[in-house]
């Protein structure tokens, strides 16, 4: 349920900030970590492909992991939760998406300047020169026909290409981590949504809104526990959001 705290804080709000996570693009059709895989990859574990050292040892498994995932993604469209938060820009005087998503479905839904902490599907590049690669549109067999696929050579080295996604061990972004850093410590109401805040460094923004002062607003329909200062509302992305969105500003996504 939206408390009339939060919607009272979201309408006097000068920056909002929205943190989101796996379970924002949920809806859309694309698991998160957390969710059993099932079909093709049922007997995987997502960590089990983030990092350097899993594609090195299974080029060819990690590269078709990603490519099954880069294929969900093209082939989803953003859902209500994503169309809301587009929505919502137009209500508060500035709102800045930090996700850690590695998905464009914010861009679709017509959020401008999103800040990927955690990279992106769709900027691969080499894992021995670091030079960018271009991938063409996985056709719409790929890759159910068979989990490996092979990964492209870098036309620059000949080294294999990578996704473009933050493994674990790597840095962040040094440009993405110090303007979501700098958007959490200066907002005015911080709204993570669908985030297990498992994963740091990212899982240290609603910590670092609280300590500015931030209202902040948890969304996931798995409560887990907050501070007394936080707020919890449970449910579904997509509905809360749209929930919210109506009780505070009298408005619905088109
Ligand atoms: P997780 O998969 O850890 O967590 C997803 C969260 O979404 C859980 O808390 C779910 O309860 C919640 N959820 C599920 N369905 C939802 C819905 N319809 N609406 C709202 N919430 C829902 O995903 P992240 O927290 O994003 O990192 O994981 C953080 C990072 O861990 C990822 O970016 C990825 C992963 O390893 C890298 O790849 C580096």
């Amino acid at each position: 349920m939206a408390t009339n705290t939060v919607t009272q804080r979201l309408q006097e709000a000068k920056h909002v900030v929205v943190f989101t996570g796996a379970g924002a693009s949920a809806e859309s059709g694309i698991p998160t970590f957390r969710d059993a895989l099932v079909g093709l990859w049922e007997r995987f574990d997502p960590a089990q492909f983030a990092t350097p050292e899993a594609f090195r040892a299974d080029p060819s498994l990690c590269w078709g992991w990603y490519e099954w995932r880069r294929n969900k993604v093209i082939h989803a469209q953003p859902n209500g939760a994503h169309i809301a938060i587009a929505e919502l820009a137009s209500h508060v005087p500035r709102l800045t998406v930090v996700t850690q998503n590695v998905d464009d479905l914010h861009e679709r839904a017509g959020n401008q300047d999103v800040i990927h902490l955690h990279g992106s599907l769709h900027s691969p590049k080499c894992i021995d020169c670091g030079i960018a690669h271009t991938l063409p549109l996985p056709t719409d067999a790929l890759p159910e026909n068979g989990r490996r696929i092979e990964p492209p050579r870098c036309t620059a080295c000949n080294g294999y290409v990578r996704p473009g996604v933050v493994w674990f061990g790597e840095m962040l972004p040094e440009d993405a981590w110090s303007a979501g850093l700098a958007a959490a410590e200066e907002c005015d109401v911080f709204l993570s949504i669908g985030t297990s805040g498992s994963v740091y460094p990212a899982a240290e923004l609603p910590l670092r809104a609280l300590g500015h002062g931030a209202t902040v607003v948890h969304i996931n329909p798995e409560r887990f526990d907050i501070s007394s200062q936080e707020h919890f509302l449970e449910g579904a992305a997509s509905v809360m959001m749209q929930k919210l969105l109506r009780e505070s500003f009298g408005d619905l996504p088109a």
